[in-house]
């Protein structure tokens, strides 16, 4: 019998309700606190920033939501995204192993940040909403962003970190195209940013001085609210529905994962796919779930767990999660979308909880594993995406000493289209590694904020 390749779902079978992890916790999240008083914060306090919706869904204990079928109907422009049996890949590396990917890079802003930009959007527009604000690093999410609300109809004002803005304008030029409004941050457009700018004319950006910009337009410009890309539990819950999917895909082929990998930058697309596997996880210890970072940002790895801002200008309510500090300033890696100083709470706990692996990689054999992976499936990875390949690809080799025949489940979050410049390093031996030093951690951690 010939095996498949693609293990499809029908628009039919798509899931119409996300998961949501907390009624499923061990142990409740730790609250949000009020950068103020250091309480937990209420409805009331987000509701400058958030629509009502998306508020409750950020607290809700129901362990699913549905999906409204406004949004399921765009979804179906590109959902249910393929699972793919890596045959060709698993005989490049000779391993016993059985590889599958779960591939976002096809939707049409090339990666998984369009399920959430679209929910987002839609249910901004169901409160009057008229405009979005938000920030951008590399450019995947702000060109989301611009999307979905391009399909709803909102205005789009996107902050995008000063370096990648001036090193990759392709991503800028499509955000253009769906109708966004960018600026390079710090901008004059925001106390924030020009405060920034008065200390250092040459900032290179990071997202956290582009959230403050973002959150101070929603908070000072009418029926304006703000939009963030990864990190809360709302966005985990819209990324769930790739989890969703995987699952239904892997009972399809009648298989089993024993290890799920995802890269993390601010947990997103990791969360959306493993946390429809954590209930097994909690059950059965065999599963394992992993979470890949760089080694020049690594916050699972080499940061704290407490309590921090989500911006550097210190306004956002304060997370309990893995964080480097929010004055960290990050370097120039090609993985813009994972350069993010802190991570989701609900996967700061997970970790805590012993719940996911966590691993720090390289950039350098990060590309190559890009390359390994692209010359035989065809698909050139996101840069961030190629962190979970390497682990994956760490995995099956150690299956072929091993002589284990294991079965690896990669998030491939995206498509790297706009990374070409930094393949192009990679392939010229101009690449250079970078590991984010202790001293740096100590130094950013003593400028937490006292809770
Ligand atoms: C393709 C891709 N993968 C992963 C990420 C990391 O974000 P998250 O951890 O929220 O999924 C990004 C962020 O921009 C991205 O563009």
């Amino acid at each position: 019998m010939v095996a498949n390749v693609k293990i499809d779902l029908t628009e039919k079978e798509m899931p119409t309700k996300w998961y949501n992890i907390q009624p499923d916790l061990p142990e409740p999240l730790p609250p949000v606190l009020h950068p103020g008083t250091h309480q937990p914060v209420t409805p009331d306090d987000l509701k400058p920033i958030f629509p009502m919706a998306l508020i409750m869904q950020e607290v809700t204990q129901e362990p699913y939501v549905e999906i409204p079928e406004e949004l399921q109907q765009i979804y179906r422009m590109w959902r249910p995204t393929p699972l793919q049996r890596a045959y060709r890949l698993e005989k490049a590396l000779d391993t016993p192993a059985k590889i599958y990917y779960k591939y976002e890079g096809n939707s049409p802003a090339g990666s998984h940040k369009l399920n959430t930009a679209l929910a987002q959007a839609y249910f901004n527009k169901k409160e009057g909403v008229k405009r979005l604000a938000t920030e951008t690093g590399a450019g995947q999410w702000g060109s989301a962003l611009a999307l979905g609300c391009q399909m709803f109809g909102l205005e789009c004002k996107v902050y995008m970190v000063k370096v990648s803005y001036q090193q990759k304008p392709y991503r800028r030029i499509m955000m253009e195209t769906w109708g966004a409004k960018v600026v390079p941050s710090p901008s004059t457009d925001t106390q924030a940013g020009r405060s920034i700018l008065a200390q250092n004319p040459n900032s290179p950006g990071s997202l956290g001085i582009s959230i403050s910009e973002a959150i101070e337009d929603a908070v000072t410009s009418k029926d304006t609210k703000y939009s963030l890309g990864s990190v809360l539990n709302h966005v985990l819950l819209h990324q769930t529905i790739i989890g969703l999917e995987a699952k239904k895909q892997l009972e399809k082929a009648g298989v089993n994962p024993d290890i799920v990998v995802g890269c993390v930058g601010g947990g997103s697309n990791f969360a959306g796919l493993v946390l429809p596997f954590m209930k097994d996880r909690i059950k059965n210890k065999r599963i394992r779930l992993i979470a890949v970072e760089p080694e020049a940002c690594p916050s699972l790895t080499k940061g704290t767990c407490a309590y921090d801002f989500g911006d550097t200008a210190g306004t956002t309510p304060l997370l309990k999660m893995y964080t480097l500090g929010h004055t960290f300033v990050p370097p120039g890696i090609h993985a813009g979308g994972l350069r993010y100083h802190g991570m989701a709470p609900i996967v700061s706990h997970l970790h805590k909880l012993g719940l996911i692996e966590v691993k720090a990689v390289h950039q350098t054999p990060v590309f190559q594993s890009a390359i390994t992976f692209t010359r035989a499936e065809g698909i050139i990875p996101a840069p961030e995406s190629a962190h979970a390949i390497k682990v994956a690809i760490d995995e099956a080799l150690e299956c072929k000493k091993s002589g284990q025949s294991k079965t690896i489940l990669i998030g491939l979050s995206g498509h790297g289209h706009f990374d070409l410049g930094a393949y192009d390093e990679y392939l010229g031996g101009k690449l250079q590694d970078y590991e984010y030093p202790m001293e740096k951690v100590k130094e950013a951690l003593v400028l937490l904020p006292k809770v």
